[in-house]
């Protein structure tokens, strides 16, 4: 059927009609601060009131510990806070409350149930705070849709924006992540909420990440890093430290790297095993936590320029403690430790490698320098590779800082200092 312009259908709700942006009130915008530090860095400096906020982790992280915590220093302020649980009983949750001993005068469960229980107790109890465990267990019964669907997911996800914003009601909510580390269900869930974080670490370790992968709020460059301990997440202080374990033999393919993350400098390892390969003609390329085609790239320029043939070679790449590095800026660390692995030599300990490297091999000048050898220093370093173009940090006392223009430069560097095993 054509559409004809006296075919509109009748607005679902009646009041609703345009007005002048100028006679807006102000939103108040007082971010609501929980004091455990990390949190509040990753969202801008604390909770944005009536903000809806999803949360993704891969199973056993700690998304419900981090969020019950948070439900506990709520509780703490005296505000109030309704927690959905679909995936644990209610007696579970307790016993996790206890163990974490969090305050929870002020915190309402709801153990199960569905959307229109969670209506019926938000109407109830009107909360200041939601919080969601798992968006994927949350159905409603009116809906015909199968749950679990994607479109049951989003119209789920909207019902709840849509009776949050009208309450002014916060909204944590917890969603599952598939292995590839996407939110399970539609990436359009992203879109509809108005800050997207991803809780990650590798299980074994007791360290946990959280970054954010949107915020309409605040920047999306900040790390929040934790502490998986029996009592719960606790915020690290000195995050280098951490990351940096001490190191007893000098062993081969390793480079310190100092990355930046929002407004600080973290010191990190990057670890490189360049092994014979069983595979003739096609090696493994394995990366963790470092761009896999990125890697690829400079293990072919250090193949061209240094004329290292890694073509025969398994080539590993981790970056330690869960954390994964975006910038270019570790190029250089990268192309160190692979050399070290490849050609044995191993790294001073107490060198720091930070550079660009471009397809001709030359090194490049990367941001925040200064902030990057400050936070070595802190932490005791002492010898410097860096480039050519930004070798003039005269002031800084007590180091030596060795330029370098391009990785020819690099390789004599490392082969001088570095000790072959
Ligand atoms: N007694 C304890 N001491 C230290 N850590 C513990 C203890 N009990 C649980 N944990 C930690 O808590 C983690 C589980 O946390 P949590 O249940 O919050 O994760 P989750 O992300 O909600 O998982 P799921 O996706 O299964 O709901 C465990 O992997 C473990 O690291
Ligand atoms: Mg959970």
């Amino acid at each position: 059927m054509i559409e004809t312009s006296e075919d509109h259908s009748p607005s679902e709700r009646p009041g609703v009609k345009a007005v002048k942006l100028q006679e807006i009130g102000d939103l108040n915008l007082e971010r609501a601060k929980t004091n455990l530090e990390e949190f509040d860095r990753v969202l801008g400096g604390g909770i944005v009131p009536d903000s809806i906020i999803l949360i993704g982790g891969e199973p056993g992280v700690g998304k419900s510990t981090l969020l019950l915590e948070i439900s506990g220093i709520l509780s703490r302020q005296k505000k109030s806070v309704l927690y959905f649980s679909g995936e644990e009983s209610a007696g579970q949750i307790k016993t996790r409350a206890d163990r974490l001993g969090v305050d929870t005068d002020y915190v309402f469960l709801l153990n199960m149930g569905n959307l229109e229980d969670l209506k019926a107790a938000v109407e109830e109890i009107k909360p200041s705070f939601l919080i969601i465990d798992s968006i994927q267990t949350i159905h409603s019964g009116k809906s015909s849709m199968m749950s679990g669907s994607i479109s049951a997911l989003r119209y789920v996800t909207s019902q709840i924006i849509e009776f949050a914003k009208g309450n002014h009601i916060t909204v944590f909510i917890i969603g599952h992540i598939t292995k590839e580390g996407q939110l399970a269900g539609p990436k359009t869930l992203e879109h509809m909420v108005d800050a997207v974080l991803y809780f990650q670490g590798e299980l074994k370790t007791d360290l946990r990440i959280l970054r954010a992968e949107k915020n309409r709020f605040g920047p999306v460059n900040e790390l929040g890093i934790f502490q998986m301990t029996a009592r719960g997440l606790e915020s690290v202080q000195d995050p280098s430290a951490v990351f940096l374990q001490p190191r007893k033999n000098a062993d081969s393919g390793i480079a310190t790297f100092p990355t930046i993350s929002g407004l600080r400098a973290i010191l990190i390892e990057i670890q490189a095993l360049v092994a014979e390969s069983p595979f003739t003609g096609n090696p493994r390329r394995i990366s963790v936590g470092f761009d896999q085609y990125r890697m690829s790239m400079l293990i072919s320029i250090v193949e061209k320029k240094l004329k290292l043939p890694f073509y025969k070679s398994d080539v590993f790449l981790n970056i330690t403690g869960g954390f994964t590095i975006k910038e270019t800026a570790a190029d250089l660390a990268i192309i160190t430790a692979l050399i070290s692995s490849y050609k044995n030599f191993t790294v001073p300990h107490d060198t720091i490698i930070i550079g660009e490297v471009g397809l001709t091999g030359e090194v490049r000048p990367v941001s925040f320098i200064e902030n990057r050898i400050k936070e070595a220093m802190r932490q005791g370093f002492k010898r410097f590779i860096v480039p050519e173009a930004q070798s003039d940090i005269k002031h800084l006392k007590d180091i030596a800082i060795s330029p370098v223009g391009n990785i020819y430069d690099l390789y004599s560097q490392i082969k001088q200092t570095g000790a072959s095993k």
